[in-house]
């Protein structure tokens, strides 16, 4: 069988990755990367490339040019294909039927439609993009009515990296699933993942089961935090620990110990959206109990991430006006560039409301980045922003190069991002240039407690009484 030839639109956090590692495993499989976005291929053709992941260089450069190529050209590269796999973002609706809570899907619809206008001959479609249940029919239609003569099979290969850890992820995964109705589709592209991943790994469904698969994990995953999260609020009020409470619990075969740390909120692209999207379908069946009973997974997150700002306020003497706080980490979580959904942002306005100066330090986040987060979190549904809003984030927020320099002078310490390099620091050079008390907020239950109690600061954790 001659091998496929590949390529992806979208070269987003999941579609660079993801394509990188088949072109490294696979030498003799050409596969091509298209975006609309000219700047990050440029990037992806760089040695800078757009999405922060451990050990990803390593793999785009192996494969870079010998048989993995970035371009705009996604007409030319699906015209070449056998197989297309769409990785393009499906954010929430902020608009119209649905707003705040049903997936838009006009990127999805649009490359289907162009996918349709340049094909010949058979094509294997691949939904790599999040969905909600069902996409697949309509993406399905949309290729059937181009009426050039192309046939097409449609499959849902939900991806479950999670960032940070996407290399390894994508070389080991748990699973992979393949949802499809065509027998001759499915193994055409299990083919391609066996090159590196056992065989009783792969594992198929049909369509539909595949796309809720992945809301379902997500709803799953996102569930265990709000759940510890929930805990945490009731330790801190009684005197419990809730780490010693995660290790407790998580010693049970039946509970398992990953996915209880208790921290600041969840964040990231997928969480968040992916329940929405859940409860949305609920809805849209008339199935309201269970919509309600997910839907409490956000609102628990929001009340964490809300706790926690408000924690802060009233532990500084219910004023935080004109004080500077200093924060660490504005990444959803450790190891990745990623901004989107991340509990730093709600806990930064929230401070930003109450008049504090924030001093913000990520060692992977630039500051145009962190700074367009702020203003998108001030905005309307139409993307406006206050004159008052704007001027609050020029003039209270500043970015810092590294951790010293974000700490010096300020009131508090706010952990909101799980770095290792925020484990250990120099608490006797932090300190000294700190007014007092020197509060320490650890949205992560990282810090060295003792140590930095020993040392003079006023540590408040997650999930634990506070430690003077
Ligand atoms: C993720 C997951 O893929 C998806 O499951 C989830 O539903 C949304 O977020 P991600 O790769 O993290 O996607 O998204 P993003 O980093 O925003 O990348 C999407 C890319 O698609 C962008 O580079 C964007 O420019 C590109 N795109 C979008 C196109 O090339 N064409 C379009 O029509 C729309
Ligand atoms: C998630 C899923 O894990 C992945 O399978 C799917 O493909 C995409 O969505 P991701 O969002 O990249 O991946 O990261 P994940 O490690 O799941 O973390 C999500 C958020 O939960 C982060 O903000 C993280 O800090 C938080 N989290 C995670 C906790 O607060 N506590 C935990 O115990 C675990």
């Amino acid at each position: 069988m001659n091998s496929p030839r590949i390529c992806c639109i979208g070269a987003g956090y999941v579609g660079g990755p993801t394509m990188a590692m088949i072109a490294k495993q696979c030498p003799e499989i050409s596969v091509h990367v298209v975006d609309l976005n000219q700047a990050r291929i440029d990037r992806w053709n760089s040695n800078d490339l757009p999405v922060y992941e451990p050990g990803l260089d390593e793999v785009v450069q192996e494969a870079r040019g010998r048989n993995l190529t970035f371009s705009t050209n996604v007409r030319e590269a699906i015209h070449e294909s056998d197989i297309i796999f769409i990785a393009v973002n499906t954010p929430t609706k902020s608009f119209g039927v649905g707003a705040g809570r049903a997936a838009n899907l006009e990127f999805i619809e649009k490359c289907a439609r162009t996918i349709a206008e340049c094909s010949s001959g058979h094509k294997v479609v691949v939904e790599k993009s999040t969905l909600p249940v069902r996409t697949a029919e309509a993406v399905k239609r949309i290729l059937e009515s181009s009426g050039n003569g192309a046939t097409f099979d449609v499959l849902s290969n939900p991806e479950f990296l999670a960032e940070g850890t996407a290399v390894q992820d994508l070389l080991h995964p748990d699973r992979i699933l393949i949802g499809g109705e065509s027998a001759s589709a499915v193994e055409k592209l299990a083919a391609v993942y066996a090159r590196w991943i056992p065989r009783d790994r792969i594992l198929t469904t049909n369509l539909w089961s595949s796309e809720l698969s992945k809301l379902t994990a997500n709803a799953f995953l996102a569930q265990r935090v709000s759940s510890i999260n929930a805990i945490s609020a009731l330790c801190e009020a009684t005197g419990a620990d809730v780490d010693e409470v995660a290790k407790a619990i998580g010693t049970d075969s039946r509970i398992g110990p990953k996915f209880l740390k208790a921290s600041v909120g969840f964040g990231g692209s997928c969480f968040q959206k992916d329940i929405l999207n859940l409860v949305y379908l609920c809805e849209h069946f008339g199935l309201r109990e269970v919509a309600e009973y997910w839907e409490q997974v956000v609102k628990m997150n929001d009340y964490q991430k809300r706790r926690f700002s408000t924690r802060m306020v009233r532990t500084m003497f219910n004023t935080v006006s004109d004080k500077r706080i200093a924060v660490l980490g504005f990444a959803f979580k450790k190891d990745t560039n990623d901004t989107r959904e991340s509990a730093a942002i709600h806990v930064c306005r929230d401070l930003l409301e109450e008049r504090a100066k924030i001093a913000i330090y990520d060692p992977r986040v630039p500051e145009s980045q962190i700074r367009e987060e702020l203003r998108l979190s001030f905005a309307d549904a139409m993307g406006r922003i206050s004159d008052h809003h704007a001027k609050l984030i020029e003039t209270n927020v500043t970015v810092h190069a590294s951790l010293y320099e974000a700490t010096e002078k300020s009131h508090a310490v706010a952990v909101l991002t799980e770095w290792d390099e925020f484990r250990n620091f120099d608490a006797g050079r932090v300190l000294q240039s700190m007014f007092r008390p020197a509060f320490v907020f650890d949205g992560r239950n990282i810090v060295d407690r003792k140590q930095l109690t020993e040392a003079g600061f006023e540590v408040h954790s997650i999930g634990r009484a506070t430690s003077h």
